[in-house]
């Protein structure tokens, strides 16, 4: 079984996943993902959005961080697949999933299921431009509206040479509603002959067990999942219980002092409430922290409170 850490644009930057991978259990991490439009970008940007070039393209821990990209241009995104890796990333993810109306406006992201002829130029062009020892993987969701391209779309992406494609297991319009249909991975399967991710609501790990039996695949991907609980994949590999809210709180003021003295501090107020909308659903004590949370706006008084709360929880 491989557990990946999801990609997760404004959530999981290299901070997070050098929280959560170490604690551990997670094999590889997929960056946010960086949009190629009509040019190659500066090696600044890719190191921005993955600082872990510079260690190897590994987190402190070790795991693996691969660069995602996002676009639609097949030549644009090849040569700047050869940068990341150049950089050092070990291999390239391409996003097909994301359903941000910026993003499906400009044809990046899911609009591009609509359009199985050209996912398969753009994996075959990003295939062919990097060298064959780096892996070129692909993320999809079902289908943009329906399903009618689900099979279509995933033999394009193997027949082009992707080494790995991930299902999010719902269309672009199911949006993040439950349930993800675990069982569609499995048809895939049946047709198609690339190693398959399963992807979309393992909240626990009786959530995991279900998915891969019924997407009949080991491999899965864990995004909400793993910012409610900081060690769900450690529970998935072992059964451990949840982290203890106190230990929660302990990472929060890492991950805080961290952010805060970062290069994107100034994102910090709103990255920490995005990980407490997702600790809430957790764990009850994060629901009543964030509701003093919610109204404050500089990072000090976040602080303050976090400590505060950390402190309460060791007399407790
Ligand atoms: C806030 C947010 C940001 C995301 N950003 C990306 C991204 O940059 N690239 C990508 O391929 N998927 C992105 N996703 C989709 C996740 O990787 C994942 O497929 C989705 O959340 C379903 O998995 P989950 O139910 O375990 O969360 C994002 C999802 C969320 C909620």
């Amino acid at each position: 079984m491989k557990i990946i850490l999801a990609p997760m644009e404004g959530v999981v930057d290299h901070l997070m996943r050098d929280m959560l991978t170490r604690i551990g259990g997670y094999d590889l991490c997929i960056t946010e993902f960086i949009r190629i439009v009509d040019q190659k970008l500066p090696a600044r940007v890719f190191t921005r959005f993955c600082p872990e070039l510079q260690n190897g393209g590994k987190t402190v821990a070790g795991t693996p961080v691969r660069v995602q990209l996002l676009g639609q241009d097949p030549n644009w995104l090849a040569e700047n697949a050869v940068r990341a890796v150049e950089l050092g990333s070990p291999g390239v993810d391409l996003n097909f999933g994301c359903p941000a109306k910026t993003v499906n406006k400009s044809r990046g992201g899911a609009v591009l299921l609509k359009e199985t002829e050209q996912l398969y130029l753009i994996v075959k062009a990003v295939r062919d431009a990097v060298p064959a020892q780096f892996p070129v993987s692909a993320k999809i969701r079902l289908g943009y509206d329906d399903t009618s391209l689900t099979l279509a779309n995933a033999a394009a992406i193997a027949s082009a040479g992707a080494s790995m494609l991930t299902v999010h297991a719902r269309t672009k319009s199911d949006g993040y509603r439950p349930p993800a249909y675990w069982p569609w991975i499995a048809r895939i399967k049946q047709q198609t002959d690339i190693p398959l991710v399963a992807n979309g609501e393992i909240w626990n790990a009786a959530d995991a067990a279900l998915c891969q039996q019924q997407a009949n695949c080991s491999d899965i991907m864990l995004g909400r999942g793993a910012l409610a609980m900081p060690n769900l994949a450690q529970s998935i590999r072992s059964g451990a219980a949840a982290m203890p809210w106190p230990q929660v709180l302990e990472l929060l003021m890492r991950y805080s002092e961290f952010e805060i003295n970062g290069d994107k501090g100034q994102y910090y107020a709103n990255r920490i409430k995005q990980w407490f909308s997702y600790l809430k659903l957790q764990y009850p004590q994060a629901a009543d922290l964030f509701q003093q949370l919610r109204v404050l706006r500089k990072s000090s008084d976040i602080l303050a409170t976090l400590n505060q709360a950390l402190l309460h929880s060791q007399h407790a």
